[in-house]
C-alpha cells in the first residue's frame, strides 16, 4: 500500500521539492505548515508538476492541541519528514527564544505523538552547520560536532540529541538524520523554487536577484581566506537531488532496512566550490556579467567546508546527479519565472 507521509514545512523550499518527489514515487503526502516563511500558492505549483494536490493544513507545530487534532483526523500516517523550522542564522542571534521555542517544541510535540499514533519513523532535516569550521575537508559523519555559533545551529544540534535520547530510551520509532550542505537551484519545471522574503541572506538567491536587476551588486564576503582564490568554499547541492535523498531515506526506514535505529548521513556532492567560481558559473549560464565587488568578511562565516558523501552513496545508494551549471541554470530559470509572473 502507498505510504502515507507527513511533511512538516512542506510549503517551504526543500519541503516543497520533497513533496513532489514523494508524490512521484507513489507516496500519499500530507503537509503541515504555518506559512511563516512560505506561501500556500506553492501547493498549486506542486499540483501543476504532479497532478496531485497534497492535503494541507495550516497551523503551528508548537500548538499541541492542533497537532493532536491533526493526528486524530488523519489516521495511518507511516512516517514524518520534519523540515518545519526557523532558519535565519542572523535572526536567531537577535531572537534566540523564538528559535528555541519554534525549533525544539515542534520536534518535542511530534516525537511525543508519534508512538501514540503508530508513526514508525522520522527523517530530520539537519545541517552541516553542526560541524562548525572543520579541521579537514571533505568532512564525514564521524567528524566532531563543534560548539554551535548561533542559536539556530544550536537547535539543530539539540534536536539531533533529542531524537537520539528518545530512541535510546526505548521509544518504538526510528530516525534518519540528514545533514545538508548548501542546497541551491529549483525544480526544472520552474513551478517551485526558493522564495526568500526581503533581502536574501544566501548566496544564490542574491546572485540571481542581482542578475535580474532587483539588487544592484553582489557583495563577495572576503577574498583573503586560505583558499585558492581567497573566497569561501562550500558544497552546493541541487535541491531536487536533495529531495530525492529524503524519499530514499524514508522508504529505507519504513521498509525496515535501517541498520541502526538512528542513522546519520551527509548530503552533499563532495565538491568544494568557491564564491567566485559560483559567480563565474552564473555568468556562463546567464550569458552576462554579474555586477559584484569584494567586500570584508561576513562575521561567523566558515572558511571552507565540503562533504564526504561516501556513506550516503554506498548505504543509501544515493548520489548527487546534477551538475553545478545545470543547477545554477535552474535557479536562474526560476528567477526569470518569478519576473514573468510579476512576483519579483
Ligand atoms: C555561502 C557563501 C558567504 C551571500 C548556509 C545556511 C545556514 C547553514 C549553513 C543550514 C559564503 C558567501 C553569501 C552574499 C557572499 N545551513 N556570500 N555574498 O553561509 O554556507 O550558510 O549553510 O542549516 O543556515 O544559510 O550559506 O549562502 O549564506 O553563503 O559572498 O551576499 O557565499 O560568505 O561564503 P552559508 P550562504
Amino acid at each position: 500500500m502507498a505510504k502515507k507521509i507527513l511533511v512538516t514545512g512542506g510549503t517551504g523550499y526543500i519541503g516543497s521539492h520533497t513533496v513532489v518527489e514523494l508524490q512521484q514515487s507513489g507516496c500519499e503526502v500530507l503537509i503541515i505548515d504555518n506559512l511563516s516563511n512560505s506561501n500556500a500558492e506553492v501547493i498549486e505549483g506542486v499540483k501543476r508538476i504532479t497532478g496531485i494536490r497534497p492535503v494541507f493544513e495550516k497551523f503551528d507545530l508548537t500548538d499541541m492541541d492542533s497537532l493532536k487534532a491533526f493526528f486524530n483526523k488523519h489516521e495511518g500516517i507511516d512516517g514524518i519528514i520534519h523540515f518545519a523550522a526557523s532558519k535565519a542564522v542572523g535572526e536567531s542571534v537577535q531572537k534566540p527564544l523564538l528559535y528555541y521555542r519554534n525549533n525544539i517544541v515542534s520536534l518535542l510535540n511530534l516525537l511525543e505523538l508519534m508512538p501514540v499514533h503508530g508513526v514508525k519513523g522520522i527523517v530530520f532535516s539537519s545541517s552541516c552547520t553542526v560541524y562548525g569550521e572543520p579541521d579537514s575537508n571533505p568532512i564525514d559523519e564521524n567528524a566532531p560536532i563543534k560548539l554551535a555559533t548561533s542559536p539556530y545551529g544550536n537547535t539543530k544540534q539539540i534536536n539531533e540529541e533529542i531524537i537520539q535520547d528518545f530512541i535510546h530510551s526505548g521509544a518504538n520509532i526510528k530516525s534518519i538524520i540528514l545533514r545538508y550542505f548548501n542546497p541551491i537551484g529549483a525544480h526544472s519545471s520552474a513551478e517551485i523554487g526558493e522564495l526568500p522574503l526581503g533581502v536574501p541572506q544566501n548566496l544564490v538567491p542574491y546572485v540571481t536577484q542581482t542578475g535580474m536587476g532587483i539588487r544592484k551588486q553582489l557583495s563577495v564576503f572576503g577574498d583573503d581566506y586560505n583558499t585558492p582564490d581567497g573566497s569561501c568554499i562550500r558544497d552546493y547541492i541541487n535541491v531536487v537531488d536533495l529531495a530525492k535523498a529524503h524519499v530514499i531515506a524514508i522508504k529505507r526506514m519504513l521498509g525496515g532496512k535501517s541498520k541502526q535505529n538512528v542513522e546519520i548521513f551527509n548530503l552533499g556532492t563532495g565538491n568544494g566550490v568557491s564564491v567566485l567560481e559560483l559567480v563565474r558559473v552564473f555568468e556562463k549560464v546567464s550569458g552576462k556579467p554579474l555586477n559584484h565587488k569584494i567586500v570584508g568578511r561576513r562575521e561567523g562565516d566558515i572558511e571552507k567546508i565540503w562533504a564526504n558523501p561516501d556513506r550516503a552513496n554506498s548505504v543509501l545508494g544515493w548520489k548527487a546527479q546534477e551538475t553545478l551549471e545545470d543547477t545554477v541554470a535552474s535557479a536562474w530559470k526560476w528567477q526569470q519565472r518569478l519576473r514573468e509572473k510579476g512576483i519579483m
